[in-house]
């Protein structure tokens, strides 16, 4: 059989690159695809939009509903806000072995989350809400790293993931973290 590769090149030498590094394309491309599949890393799905500048307005990331909360059918869903140069809650707690579906809006400029020894890590582009589920098989303390250069202090902006063995109660989402933070006169001031 003629080597098609002599349409656009004459030399058999080059021809010999040329296939050999289609061929580590065609391994690099199948090595992270059966990677992807066996790690279960999937790309952001959710393209839901919403107004960066005016997150504390909203209903869903006013500071009171930040948080862990129990779904009915026993999943968690964790809201959260990623700002210069925190995430906050600046503390959650989910129970281990659950699905756990992370929204998370940024309040000013592109912030990342990653959350070693997990899957779980999305970029958090401002104008968007990042929409991550997964589960975590494994209790202990997680740190939440910011992993887009956002600023002067994105190496200090982290924050803590439990997971924890028992069920988590939903209703006080870190309400004591929260308190004497400056954000909070910023949205009862901007209310009216
Ligand atoms: Cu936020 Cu780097």
């Amino acid at each position: 059989m003629q080597d098609p590769l002599r349409i656009i090149c004459e030399d058999p030498l080059e021809r010999k690159w040329i296939w050999l590094s289609l061929l580590l394309a065609v391994v690099a491309g199948l090595v992270l695809g059966v990677y992807a599949v066996a790690s279960n890393v999937h790309p952001p799905s959710n393209v839901e939009t919403i107004d960066s500048a005016r997150l504390h307005l909203t209903e869903e990331f006013g500071e009171d509903n930040l948080g862990v909360k129990t779904n009915p059918d026993g999943s968690v869903t964790v809201t959260m806000v990623g700002a210069r140069y925190g995430f906050y809650p600046p503390r959650v707690e989910v129970p281990v072995d659950t699905p756990v579906t992370f929204r998370i809006a940024s309040a000013d400029v592109l912030h990342g989350v990653h959350v070693p020894y997990t899957n779980m890590t999305t970029m958090i582009v401002p104008g968007y809400i990042s929409q991550v589920t997964t589960k975590f098989p494994q209790t202990g303390e997680y740190s939440m790293l910011c992993n887009e250069y956002c600023g002067l202090g994105h190496d200090a902006m982290w924050s803590r993931l439990v997971v924890t063995a028992g069920p988590v109660g939903g209703e006080a989402p870190a309400g004591e973290s929260s308190a004497g933070e400056s954000s909070e006169a910023v949205s009862s001031g901007g209310e009216s």
